[in-house]
């Protein structure tokens, strides 16, 4: 079936559009199958754009052709936008309503594990460490966190790993939390060591990667937005198996906990999507 999308005019063969989708997955390892449909298409129009492309056909003899135009299509795909404490009452939330009962429940057992998944360069696990120091306080030292941030997109990861920031990204941040727990360098701001040393960075795909287990809290916020439903549910029951009991999982502001993981979890703040793992289903 042909559809012609006015605003760019491109010529949409759903044939066609079923073998870019082949040739994305064989070329760059992106399942396109599991992404919302129309998000898809809008993302690809962005490189159709860009290449003159007047259909899919077109476009892929392009791609078939051009590393560049991988690493190009992989960047659109992987959508990386992220900020330092964004949703900042998320934040203040899980100061306030998490983190005083999961310090409390570890007791004398200071092993903290926590999860950014979908990292994007790090901006949000750059933000829970700031956060995990401003409330350990002194007692800070005495607890052994680790924070596991795992992306798809290797560019991202690799800025995850630097925790380097310049001056525009760090415009929302107090001038108090600069001075404290960053370090100036020519043009940019790095996270100091202590914090810096609790971000283990990782290749890891959530949809095919190997299970993971063993957390205390989960981030997994503006990215199962661009999955389709049943991809969602399955994704939300895999985050249960991955924490400990009791343990938190915190999505995005407009992202919903579909699927039968919506009766496996308590809402701790429903309006910051901050939840529980429930032990009694
Ligand atoms: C919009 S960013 C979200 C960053 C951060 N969580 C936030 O909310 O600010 C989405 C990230 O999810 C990553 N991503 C997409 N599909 C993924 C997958 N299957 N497994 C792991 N990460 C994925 C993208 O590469 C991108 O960096």
């Amino acid at each position: 079936m042909m559809n012609s999308t006015q605003a760019n005019d491109i010529q949409e063969d759903e044939t066609e559009f079923t073998d870019l989708k082949k040739i994305i997955k064989r070329k760059i390892g992106f399942n396109c199958e599991d992404y919302k449909q129309a998000h898809l298409k809008r993302r690809l129009a962005v490189r159709l754009r860009v290449t003159k492309s007047k259909s899919y056909k077109e476009y892929s003899d392009i791609l078939l052709k051009s590393a560049e135009e991988e690493r190009l299509l992989k960047e659109t795909l992987t959508v990386n936008v992220t900020e330092l404490f964004r949703n900042p009452e998320m934040f203040e939330s899980v100061r306030a309503n998490v983190l005083p009962e999961l310090i409390k429940s570890k007791g004398e057992n200071r092993v903290l594990k926590i999860w950014s998944a979908g990292c994007s360069n790090g901006e949000e696990a750059s933000s829970i460490a700031i956060m995990l120091r401003e409330f350990l306080g002194a007692s800070f030292k005495r607890y052994n966190i680790s924070i596991l941030c795992t992306d798809i997109d290797e560019d991202s990861l690799s800025k995850a790993e630097k925790a380097t920031f310049n001056p525009k990204q760090l415009e929302k941040i107090s001038k108090e939390r600069l001075d404290r727990y960053f370090v100036k360098t020519d043009n940019s701001y790095i996270l100091n060591d202590e914090l810096k040393k609790l971000l283990k960075v990782k290749h890891h795909d959530m949809i095919s990667g190997p299970k993971l287990s063993g957390f205390d809290l989960i981030y997994c916020r503006n990215v199962t937005i661009y999955f389709e439903q049943k991809l969602q549910e399955v994704l939300y029951q895999n985050f249960y198996n991955a924490l400990n009991e009791g343990g938190y999982f915190v999505m995005g502001k407009t992202e919903s906990l579909v699927g039968p993981a919506g009766r496996m979890f308590k809402a701790v703040d429903l309006k910051e999507r901050i939840y529980q793992r429930k032990e009694r289903i």
